[in-house]
């Protein structure tokens, strides 16, 4: 379904929302890089109003601004064409928000793709995502996913014996691309559900086994060790771990290639931040590769190793900042002297990040989101739990039910976390581009969430 939105008059007279736009790393802005303020005071991104579309595909709605994701891509490119002397590839990381449309737009930007269950892997690549451009992750493969990796021509990133063990048991006719990925034993400053790079952690090889599985797959002719891969963590505002990362990454490539394998590739992970809330400050993703790809560069030329092809797996500074949930307001309870509840209609469903980590994030009301913000709310979801609330003391206009509430950076581990909890149906997506709304995930229906459920015959009501 399209949709057309704009008029000439409404691109004429519209402005920026952000005073502070940084256009080429949309990573550092609160809003998509079109969202603009309308003749109406009203609320636009990518040339669509938000309360129209809010009324035309219904609530809760993720709407995704295609120029924001293109942006990013981009700046991810071009950063890794000006500072890497070698050649060098970004993977999308699809957990952040696996799509198809999501997946045709980076495959379109040139990019690769970084997939970690057979869902993920399907989707890839009927999006069109070439296959020789996606890796393949997982803790704990099966063996029907590494199947499917091998038969699809996939590079898969081992990441214990368990994954070789089942590749070996797969009798394949032909060597399998295969990354490893140890743990580089470097701590950075992040959630702890979100850190991966320190030693305890279920990811990876520890680094006391990287020269025994070389040495080991030295003798497999159905491995073609073609590179090295770790990641530290995720929504990291340092670059110092990464620069610490490049250098143990390059003393890993030295042991491989002194062990008779051909690696290529050298695969850093992602992990740079994004600004949910004014007070973020993450790096540029032009800072942030500049600074990988000089630490990798030199670290290779300090031990006389030819240039490895880099690749890293950006998610969520590709897509987060893409990403805006709208809700429609509802009910309101106020607790004099203590606080006042603004409950809209989705919640720890459709954004389970603040229950989780505790997240932060900013909103507006889509239709007036420069009006004086005189009130104090607590944002809170309609699930049955006192935690399902998406933001604390928010300061918005006075808001009465009906108005729609648009809550930024959502493009990142949203809908690809997004439950049925309470059984409420999962929201719509749509892709805005030009003044054009085009729907790209179908909202889920009441009905559908009884699809997979089975009623034995002795449990069935008798009429
Ligand atoms: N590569 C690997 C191997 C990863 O495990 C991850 C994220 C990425 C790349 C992408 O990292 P990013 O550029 O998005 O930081 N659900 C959490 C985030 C979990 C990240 C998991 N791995 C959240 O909502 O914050």
């Amino acid at each position: 379904m399209t949709t057309s939105m704009a008029t000439a008059d409404l691109q004429v007279s519209n402005r920026p929302f952000e005073s502070n736009r940084d256009t080429a790393s949309p990573n550092r802005n609160l809003t998509p890089v079109t969202t603009a303020v309308g003749p109406k005071g009203g609320l636009e991104v990518g040339g669509c109003g938000l309360s129209d579309l809010a009324r035309r595909y219904g609530t809760p709605l993720y709407v995704l601004d295609e120029a924001t994701l293109r942006g990013n891509a981009q700046a991810y490119r071009k950063a890794l064409a000006s500072h890497y002397p070698g050649s060098a590839l970004a993977l999308y990381a699809s957990k952040a928000n696996s799509s198809l449309a999501i997946t045709a737009v980076v495959a379109s930007e040139g990019l690769g793709l970084d997939a970690v269950s057979a869902g993920e892997l399907l989707t890839a690549v009927q999006g069109g995502m070439p296959p020789e451009r996606i890796v393949f992750h997982g803790n704990n493969k099966s063996l029907e996913e590494l199947q499917l990796a091998a038969d699809l021509g996939v590079t898969v990133v081992a990441d214990n014996w368990s994954d070789l063990e089942l590749l070996a048991s797969l009798g394949l006719s032909q060597p399998v691309r295969l990354m490893l990925r140890f743990t580089p034993g470097i701590e950075c400053h992040t959630h702890e559900y979100i850190r991966t790079g320190h030693l305890d952690s279920k990811f990876g090889f520890d680094p006391d086994q990287l020269e025994p599985v070389l040495r080991h797959l030295q003798g497999c002719s159905w491995a073609l060790v073609s590179g090295l891969h770790a990641h530290i963590g995720s929504q990291i505002f340092e670059l110092q771990p990464h620069r610490d990362l490049a250098a143990v990454m390059a003393d890993a490539l030295k042991l491989a290639r002194e062990l008779g394998h051909p690696v290529s590739d050298l695969n850093v992970g992602g992990g740079l931040g994004i600004r949910y809330v004014a007070s973020d400050d993450p790096p540029s993703i032009d800072e942030w590769v500049r600074t990988v790809a000089e630490a990798v560069a030199g670290a290779c030329q300090e031990r006389g190793l030819d240039l490895p092809r880099l690749l890293c797996e950006p998610g969520r500074s590709l897509v987060a900042t893409a990403g805006v949930t709208l809700y429609s307001v509802g009910s309101r309870k106020e607790i004099p002297g203590i606080r006042t509840y603004l409950s809209v209609d989705g919640g720890m469903s459709d954004n389970p990040r603040p229950i989780t980590y505790q997240s932060l994030y900013t909103a507006v009301l889509a239709d007036r989101p420069e009006a004086e913000a005189s009130d104090t709310v607590t944002l809170a979801g309609k699930h049955c739990e006192s935690g399902d609330v998406l933001l604390k003391d928010l300061a918005l206009p006075p808001a009465q039910a009906g108005d729609v509430l648009a809550v930024f950076a959502t493009g990142a581990y949203n809908a690809s976390m997004a439950s049925n909890y309470n059984r409420i149906p999962r929201p719509a997506a749509v892709m805005v581009h030009d003044g054009m709304a085009e729907l790209v995930q179908r909202r889920e229906l009441p009905e559908e969430l009884l699809r997979y459920d089975v009623l034995p015959e002795r449990l069935r009501p008798v009429v």
